[in-house]
């Protein structure tokens, strides 16, 4: 058994700078990371467009940034949210910079502001093209210098640890759920280490996992959502799946899918059919910056109408050497697949990018369970609503990490290890010797919810794929209760879940907004 007395699920953007502002904030306390792969592995270090903040008021103003926001949003944010976070986000950005993170600048030694989709201004700092990179980069050191806080890399979180484990007396049971720690899967030991701390953070991040093309790493499973609803947190919004209009299209497919940056289309290239169309002015005044939902739907009612694969992205146009400065990674990555941005246009698809829902989490990053927070893209915070503004998410986790840490130092003096937590129990299992079965379980979840829960949705798709879905729950909830964990078996669990709970509250939800989009609502309202 271990004690910490803060644990930090995930080592994206909002665990790290959680756990830097905590572990600043005493020496004696102790931090205790976990994350399920290499430090740096999460959908943070694939960021490329940047963040959106008001940096130059002269240019820009609080109130655009927020009326772009709710726009985005489709009449379904926080507004106070979206306040709350678009007015904090200069001071949590300067932190950043202060931390070491480096932005780019333009020849006269200002920020070099980008532009995305839905953004009525350039406001997105950058580093290039690998802006979550750089960000990882940085906080890793920082983090590497701080002597309270230890990274355990290859730990998988697989559960919190609650009343429901504790034997408690017929007082406790009747207190409201409380978060003791968590049970955590050493995978090199390949042992179950209890994990007993006094406030927790699940800053596990997205879960694009649960389709078959999709931006975000194999990592992105959907964890925190899974462990925060067995625990019985509130969820909320998951119906809410951002599609990027633009992800690389290649065969052999490979997940994660190769994002070419909404940045691109900000920096001018225009979005093309087979034929040669322009086609966006047909569906938003906008056109290739309208907001990522209308873009997506665009391209996927285009591909629809032609039967085609993909379309395509043209950059032929664009200066080159301006180019080759801010999309570096863009172009090598093009180039060694044959195409030269200069003559060729780039083939791209809809991929499954950001989850706007997840853990429900107040203005303090509080769930929903006690001594339980929640920050970054596995939280529902009410800034997205139907829809996230570009560039709006990792602006997001900066700011709620800076709230839960406030709230977390001021309450955590406060609280006791609970010293009945029991280890572990994995009497009863065996090794699974059907793996078989959970490959393609993953596959067929993702197959499940790209053909049914995609972009377009109706009521007839949503029961088939609840249905489906069942199937595969009950086949995994049993091999569960007989196998000794496995990372693989654990990560199903909540790919299983989480695409559960978005059919649920697709089902749940009778008008379409935003991302949200059943042919159901609009045929019968025309
Ligand atoms: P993550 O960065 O995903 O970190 C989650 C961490 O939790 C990881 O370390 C993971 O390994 C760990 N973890 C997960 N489950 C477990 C578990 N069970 N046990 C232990 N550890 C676990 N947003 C922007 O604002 N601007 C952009 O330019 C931008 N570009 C993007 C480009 C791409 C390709 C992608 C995929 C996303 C992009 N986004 C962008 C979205 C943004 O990157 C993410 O929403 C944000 O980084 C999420 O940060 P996070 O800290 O919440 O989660
Ligand atoms: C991108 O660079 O297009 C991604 C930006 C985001 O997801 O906010």
């Amino acid at each position: 058994m271990l004690k910490t007395d803060y644990l930090v699920i995930g080592s994206g953007i909002a665990g790290l700078t959680y756990a830097l502002r905590v572990a600043h904030a005493a020496k004696d306390k102790k931090v205790t990371i976990v994350t399920k792969s290499e430090r740096s592995e999460s959908n943070t270090k694939y960021a490329q467009g940047g963040i959106a903040t008001v940096y130059d008021e002269d240019i820009d103003s609080f109130e655009q940034h927020i009326e772009d926001t709710l726009i985005a949003g489709d009449g379904l944010c926080d507004e106070a949210v979206v306040r709350m976070v678009v007015e904090e986000g200069p001071a949590r950005l300067q932190e950043l910079i202060d931390w070491g993170v480096q932005f780019d600048e333009n020849n006269i030694g200002d920020f070099d502001l980008g532009k995305e989709g839905g953004h009525s201004q350039n406001r997105i700092l950058h580093h290039k093209d690998i802006t979550g990179f750089e960000i990882e980069r940085a906080l890793l050191v920082m983090v590497d210098k701080s002597s309270n806080i230890e990274v355990l890399e290859k730990h998988y979180a697989i559960d919190f640890i609650t009343e429901h484990h504790v034997k408690s007396g017929p007082t406790l049971r009747k207190t409201p759920i409380t978060c003791f720690g968590a049970y955590v899967l050493d995978k090199e030991a390949n042992k179950v280490k209890t994990i007993v701390s006094k406030l927790t953070l699940i800053a596990s991040g997205g879960s694009g996992q649960a389709y078959t093309t999709t931006t975000n790493p194999l990592i992105a499973t959907g964890d925190g959502i899974g462990m925060a609803y067995r625990a019985k947190a509130e969820v909320e919004d998951v119906e809410f799946i951002q599609f990027h209009p633009t992800a690389l299209y290649q065969l052999p497919q490979e997940s994660p899918a190769f994002l070419i940056s909404e940045a691109v289309r900000g920096f001018g290239a225009r979005l093309r059919t087979a034929n040669g169309e322009f086609f966006m002015r047909k569906y938003d005044e906008r056109e290739e910056l309208a907001s990522r939902d209308i873009v997506a739907r665009a391209i996927d009612t285009e591909l629809k109408t032609s039967g085609d694969n993909y379309v395509f992205l043209d950059c032929t146009q664009l200066n080159y050497e301006e180019f080759k400065k801010h999309f570096p990674n863009i172009l090598e990555k093009c180039a060694g697949l044959g195409i030269d941005i200069r003559k060729k246009w780039i083939p791209v698809v809809t991929a499954a990018h950001y989850i706007c829902g997840g853990v429900k989490v107040d203005m303090d990053g509080k769930t929903s369970i006690k001594n339980l927070y929640a920050c970054g893209e596995c939280t529902s915070t009410g800034l997205h609503g139907a829809n996230r503004l570009a560039s709006n998410s990792l602006l997001e986790a900066l700011v709620y990490s800076q709230k839960c840490y406030l709230s977390s130092v001021a309450s955590i003096d406060a609280i006791q290890f609970n010293d009945a937590v029991p280890e572990w129990d994995s009497t009863n299992t065996s090794q699974n010797k059907e793996n078989i079965l959970i490959t393609h379980g993953r596959a067929s979840v993702q197959k499940i919810m790209s053909d049914y829960v995609g972009i377009v949705r109706s009521n007839r798709r949503l029961k088939s794929a609840e249905k489906r879905l069942n199937f595969i729950y009950e086949e995994t909830e049993e091999l569960y209760k007989e196998s000794i964990l496995s990372v693989e078996l654990c990560e199903l669990r909540n790919l299983i879940t989480t695409a559960y709970l978005i059919c649920e509250f697709s089902m749940k939800r009778k008008e379409n907004k935003g991302g949200f989009y059943n042919k159901d609502f609009a045929e019968s309202k025309s």
